[in-house]
């Protein structure tokens, strides 16, 4: 929280080179020839380092689902004290039994700051989620709102891969595959088990995580659309290997099946030399989605800007989505343009980096969220409605927003904190009060 701390993680966040594409193999290597070549596991690692692989998919799972990484390490991870239970703050995991589901529409304000120094971990805040993290099925949304870098401690989560968006403060994400920085209109990813540090590049940061319990978030497939367009992978960047040699107390924290436990190793952990493989973070910028839409008529549906997607078992049914409201241009005639009216299979959980959002004038703000679970009715407010109704169709650029999505095949169901939050909206229904009948048969 220090100056000094946030110009410490400047200092190190600036000019980190990366290496491009998404789900394909990279290698990097922090010290020349730490990286075996030919060969993963040679009798003797080089330089006197520990082969270790990282398995993010079965061993037997189809190679364009396959994930893992070898990782030349300082100290294999195997040599660490037992882990014991520890106090889990307002982390919430699946299956989420606190609360009914709930068919109601709902909306919050931003989290509030803390009163106290809190850092990533201790300050995620779950709002609510599906599946079982146990089973390996669903997801969760938490949400963050920081004000102290991680010091002398490192998180890792064994039940899924976290995709954060963050919407206020950037972030130094030192991981084990090196560092990364994200800024607000940018997305970090980490895999399921990578170990990391987050520290603040500016006084606080705040923003959303995605916890994704199922199957690896990947690319989706384009169809008829084609070998290029919405997010492609060379945008995709992947850290260079940078390690710690550190020989004193750190403190790792795992969420292992909705708790955490917490050891403290006699070093540090990010201590990876060099790494190849797939199973590997990635941080991607929001702005380089290449938003395809109707030059028609009629407005698309929403899936047309999904930027990564959990599969599931079932063809085309995701586990869940990660969807960007980018900007874009508006040229439909005859056409309703905002998000039209509709009840969806799927939940909807919303959020909002910047600026507004074309489907409600007001009361969705940066930082805050809308909830709208499987068959709930929704769609733009009147006021939305009737300017829309009104409009003149000119081609309109919509550039003053970034909007995102986590669309899920389950309903969402809160925990108590979200439901009984100060910062829940009372009367969000009231958005849709006063649609006039226009009914004139
Ligand atoms: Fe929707």
């Amino acid at each position: 929280m220090t100056g000094t701390a946030n110009e410490q993680a400047r200092k190190a966040a600036e000019g980190l080179a990366y290496s491009s594409g998404f789900g394909n193999e990279h290698s990097s290597e922090a010290v020349p020839g730490a990286l075996p070549v030919g060969r993963n596991s040679p009798q003797r690692a080089p330089l006197g380092l520990y082969a270790e692989q990282l398995s993010g998919s079965a061993f037997t799972e189809p190679r364009r689902h396959n994930r893992r990484s070898w990782l030349y390490r300082i100290r294999p991870s195997a040599a660490h004290p037992p882990f014991a239970r520890a106090n889990r703050g307002e982390i919430r995991s699946a299956p989420f039994t606190e609360c009914l589901p709930d068919p109601n529409r709902l909306r919050w304000d931003p989290l509030p700051e803390p009163a106290d120094p809190t850092d990533f971990v201790d300050g995620l805040w779950t709002l609510g989620g599906n599946g079982d993290a146990t089973q390996r099925t669903g997801m969760a949304v938490h949400l963050y709102h920081v004000n102290t870098s991680m010091e002398r401690r490192v998180f890792g989560d064994s039940d899924g891969e976290l995709l954060i968006v963050p919407e206020r403060g950037g972030l130094l994400l030192r991981t084990e595959f090196g560092l990364l920085r994200a800024e607000p209109g940018q997305v970090a990813l980490i895999p399921r088990g990578v170990r990391f540090r987050v520290e603040l590049l500016d006084a606080t940061a705040r923003g959303y995580v995605c916890e994704n319990y199922g199957r690896p978030f990947e690319l989706p497939d384009l169809g008829p659309i084609g070998a290029n367009g919405l997010a492609n992978a060379r945008d995709f960047l992947a850290p260079t290997a940078a390690y710690e040699d550190v020989e004193e107390p750190v403190e790792v924290v795992n969420k292992f099946c909705g708790h955490l436990w917490t050891a403290t190793y006699d070093h540090s952990p990010l201590d990876v030399v060099a790494w190849h493989g797939n199973h590997v973070p990635y941080v991607y910028d929001l702005r380089r989605f290449n938003v395809i839409g109707s030059i028609s008529y009629d407005h698309p549906d929403p899936s047309i800007f999904t930027v990564l997607t959990s599969p599931s078992d079932t063809p085309g049914l995701a586990g869940v989505d990660f969807v960007v409201f980018a900007p874009r241009w508006l040229v439909g005639e005859d056409t309703f343009r905002p998000p039209y009216f509709h009840r969806n299979v799927m939940s909807e959980y919303m959020g909002l980096i910047e600026g507004a959002y074309d489907a409600k004038a007001q009361g969705f703000v940066p930082g805050g969220g809308s909830l709208h679970n499987m068959m709930s009715a929704h769609g733009p407010d009147r006021e939305t409605f009737e300017r829309a109704s009104a409009a003149e169709l000119v081609p309109q650029k919509v550039d003053d927003g970034l909007a995102f999505m986590f669309e899920t095949r389950w309903p969402l169901t809160l925990t108590e904190q979200a439901r009984n939050a100060d910062h829940l909206q009372r009367g969000y229904d009231g958005v849709w009060q006063g649609l006039q009948r226009h009914f004139r048969p």
